[in-house]
């Protein structure tokens, strides 16, 4: 089948690997994709923003299937306008994207559904939001209901700096502090059947020892073995399989990926966020243990028959990727430095380890491969262990050369050791 996946981050890297490994998969296209997607895919410059754009693309070329990466055109209704040509889109309406693209939206779905999550007030003025904080005290747990990549959620133990950014949101969801690790738990459903795939956890903060300010994600490993084996059938139960039903049940079904964010708290698991799609850089380590070939999966949730396909098959191999920034990120990064190194990676670590590109382009030589982005790429590596797939990641790692660029020590450090 022909397969057009959009966006052009390191998730759609990843996702467009796993496709290109696929028997079924004929010709696989990426827009707008990246320097490292443009190996695996035949690249379009179209704007993934675009509905009417994606939907001309796909139609052209006979796409059997479209795969929506980012939230941003998902919230947008890119497939929506991509189900109106009549062509399969993995990706949820615009309606049941706001499950990610509206926090307050988020909370009344959680409420009705009974999915246990942290208490919270909806929030539109200074004596609104004042008498929220009062009541929860420090630490203070802010967030933009709208979506803002990454940087709408303030947690702080300064009431001032909270309210700051309180008062800079509009609208704002002011929440319980949820203590406990994090666990990232996605699940592919077609609105009905819901498929969950193995837990990762993903490193938020910049610095190591969790330091620093909030990125899109540093770092990512599968599989936690800290966690209670009972959690997946725990958080299906009560968080995954109620969500996608009260969603059914308003008339508005969600089918893609639902991540659910969780925080394993002493009290039970508590749902930090909902997104509607695959998440960076967690899906770079759960697509390289997921054995069972992907595009049959995806199209089987886009067009409703997920409660047909066999269980899917996955690898005893943990995976650990590290993701090398920009000088800067995440305030805004120093772009158009060359990458060097990459080759090197090919040559002495693949298959076990390899590189997906996230902010990347080619220089207009057609070969200097340079930065472009926050985010540049994800080293991914996988192992026997954890401890294996983070020796592995690192020497590759290592072997890249980025003028500036930063990246966390200590990914999956702590689990590798339990
Ligand atoms: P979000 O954009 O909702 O994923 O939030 C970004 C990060 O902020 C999360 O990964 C958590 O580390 C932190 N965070 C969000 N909500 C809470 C909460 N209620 N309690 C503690 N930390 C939180
Ligand atoms: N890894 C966090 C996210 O994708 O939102």
């Amino acid at each position: 089948m022909k397969v057009l996946v959009i966006g052009g981050g390191a998730r759609e890297h990843a996702l467009c690997r796993s496709l290109s490994l696929d028997p079924d998969v004929t010709a696989l296209h990426c827009a707008p994709g990246n320097a490292g997607i443009a190996e695996v895919a035949e690249l379009h410059p179209v704007d993934a923003m675009d509905g009417a754009a994606v939907a001309r693309l796909a139609t052209e070329l006979e796409a059997r299937l479209v795969v929506v990466g980012p939230e941003a055109p998902l919230v947008a209704g890119v497939a929506d306008a991509v189900r109106d040509a009549g062509i399969a889109c993995f990706g949820p309406s615009a309606e049941a994207a706001r499950l990610e693209g509206s926090k307050a939206f988020a909370k009344a779905v959680m409420a009705a559904a009974g999915v246990p999550t942290g208490r919270s007030y909806v929030c539109t003025t200074p004596e609104e939001i004042d008498r929220a904080l009062d009541a929860f005290g420090a630490p203070f747990v802010v967030k933009d209901d709208g979506l803002a990549a990454g940087k709408g959620v303030v947690v702080t133990d300064d009431l001032a700096a909270a309210r700051e950014h309180a008062l800079a949101c509009g609208r704002v969801v002011i929440e319980e502090f949820l203590d406990g690790p994090e666990v990232s738990l996605f699940a592919i459903t077609d609105g009905r059947t819901v498929l969950p795939l193995r837990p990762a956890q993903d490193f938020k903060r910049a610095l190591d020892g969790d330091e620093g300010p909030n990125t899109g994600g540093m770092g990512a490993y599968s599989p936690l073995p800290w966690a209670d084996p009972k959690l997946v059938d725990e958080v299906m139960e009560t968080v995954l399989q109620p969500t996608v039903d009260e969603l059914r049940r308003r008339g508005t079904p969600f089918s893609g990926l639902l991540y659910a964010g969780l925080a394993i708290t002493g009290r039970g698991v508590r749902v930090i966020e909902f997104n509607a799609r695959f998440g960076d850089p967690e899906t770079q380590v759960v697509l390289a243990r997921l054995r069972t070939p992907l595009a049959g999966v995806l199209l089987a949730a886009a067009e409703g028959r997920l409660a047909d396909l066999p269980e899917l098959v996955w690898r005893d191999d943990a995976a650990v990727t590290v993701v090398v920034a920009s000088h800067n990120y995440p305030g805004t990064p120093r772009t158009g430095d060359p990458i060097e190194g990459l080759a090197d990676v090919v040559a002495q670590d693949a298959p076990h380890a390899y590189v997906l590109h996230a902010g990347t382009r080619l220089a207009d030589d057609g070969s200097t491969v340079l930065s472009a982005g926050g985010r540049v790429l994800s080293v991914t590596a996988t192992g026997k262990d954890l401890g294996q797939a983070r020796e592995r990641a690192y020497a590759a790692v290592d072997r890249i050369r980025l003028d500036g660029s930063q990246h966390r020590t200590d990914i999956a450090c702590e689990a590798a050791e339990a």
